[in-house]
């Protein structure tokens, strides 16, 4: 690789944190190529001169190497969550402080207005709430700010669809809804984003981490431990990781399954709440469970009538055998993992998502060809399917070609094109 192509390579590692491993090297290429024919550049050391002194250029290339890959509902547990927690916690109380929300990176859109559809639909009204939204790219905010998507960002059903009408470039969702977010453009390693600003009763920072190198995943983490309220909730996405084993963990899941929920490490974790690390991470282990908060016991005088034992707590719901393989996969215990996502096929039939699953556990076992098979079969059931795409294209990468490797991203940026 040439020293400027390295040069534009490290700028965006500054501006944005991007390893570019996690892309695969050949989309920065890409891009800077793109970059020059636009401008009229023939030699990679002129454009690199240009990026380095040019805020707007800088903001140009970053526009050609994000990923806004989004759509509505996307993994909808956390929706789910969010629904129970506001119906339970502030529809029935009216003198509470309005819920905050924030969406970082927010995308074109989707993910904001998700979880605005979904406090609407809880009951809560748009003036006893307040989401934001930041995104680096000015490109996806003038998607979300617009409102109309095409069919891709609509994966799942659900009655939030009747909040959309078909429009001549797509579908429109309602304006009511529209206005309730307030999209910033930001940056999530700038220290000062959102300053002044109250923390937020939920954050939704998912399928970031995934695209930084090490350094920038601490100075996001930062920014999430500035913007989370301390009883508030922070959601990754599955493949996200939070690595910061320098230092005490700031957050840890909650293990409410599937959800990728997270709280901060001084809050009690929820009494039988089963405690799981998010799928795929490293392992961290017991030891970083809080320590189980500390009850001091008054003596009860005997007259008085001892207090009723509190109920036991409610029964865990039957796991299935995909939340199975994702906490089996999380110990490292990959043939178990597999031998769950086997079971699911055999209960449920195949689908895209065990196959995606079981492409990323043998991907974590180091079986890429085995892997690769499993993210085929995923795109057989789902063409369209990101992460299979994605990890299709980097394993392609890996072994060395690269005619592969730009064919999925191809069909990546068409799939996630709005
Ligand atoms: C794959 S999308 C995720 C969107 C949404 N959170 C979701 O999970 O559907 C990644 C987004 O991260 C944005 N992004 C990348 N680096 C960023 C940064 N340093 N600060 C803010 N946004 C960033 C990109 O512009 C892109 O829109």
């Amino acid at each position: 690789m040439s020293n400027d192509q390295k040069e534009i390579e490290s700028l965006l590692a500054r501006r944005i944190g991007l390893d570019p491993t996690s892309t695969g090297p050949h989309v920065i290429g890409v891009a800077v190529r793109r970059r020059m024919a636009d401008l009229g550049i023939r030699e990679v050391s002129e454009y690199a001169a240009i990026a380095s002194g040019s805020e707007a250029e800088q903001q140009a290339l970053i526009e050609e190497v994000v990923v806004p890959e989004s759509w509505f509902f996307r993994d909808d547990r956390p929706f789910r969550w969010l629904s129970d927690r506001v119906r339970e916690g502030w529809v029935g109380r009216p003198g509470r402080p309005a819920f905050r929300a924030l969406s970082i990176p927010c995308a074109g859109g989707q993910e904001p207005y998700s979880i605005a559809i979904a406090l609407l639909d809880a009951g809560l009204p748009a003036r006893r709430f307040r989401v934001d939204a930041v995104d680096v790219s000015t490109r996806s905010l003038e998607i979300a700010q617009r409102g109309v998507y095409s069919a891709n960002a609509f994966r799942g059903e659900g009655e939030w669809r009747r909040h959309f009408r078909p429009v001549a470039r797509g579908f429109e969702l309602d304006p009511a809804i529209r206005s309730t977010v307030r999209f910033v453009h930001g940056n999530a390693l700038d220290p000062k984003l959102l300053a002044g600003s109250d923390p937020y009763d939920v954050v939704f920072c998912r399928n970031l981490l995934i695209y930084l190198d090490r350094p920038s995943r601490a100075r996001v983490l930062s920014t999430l431990d500035r913007l989370v309220a301390d009883d508030g909730v922070l959601f990754l996405g599955h493949a996200d990781r939070i690595d910061d084993p320098d230092q005490a963990p700031r957050f840890l899941p909650t293990g409410e399954s599937g959800c990728f929920c997270h709280r901060r490490a001084t809050h009690p974790n929820p009494p039988h709440a089963p405690f799981s690390m998010p799928m795929l991470t490293p392992i961290l282990a017991e030891r970083m469970l809080p320590e189980p908060p500390l009850v001091r016991m008054l003596p009860v005088p005997e007259s008085e009538p001892r207090p009723e034992p509190a109920a036991p707590p409610p029964p865990s719901p039957p796991r299935s055998p995909m939340e199975e393989a994702a906490e089996l996969a999380n110990l490292g215990r990959y043939d178990e993992a597999i031998a769950a996502c086997e079971r699911q096929i055999r209960q449920k039939g195949p689908g895209a998502a065990v196959y995606s699953l079981m492409g990323m556990i043998r991907q974590a076992a180091g079986d890429s060809r085995a892997a690769e098979d499993c993210f085929h079969k995923t795109l057989y059931l789902d063409p369209r399917h990101d992460e299979a795409l994605l990890a299709l294209a980097l394993l392609a990468d890996r072994r060395g070609d690269h005619a592969a490797a730009a064919g999925y991203r191809r069909r990546l940026s068409r799939s996630s094109g709005q």
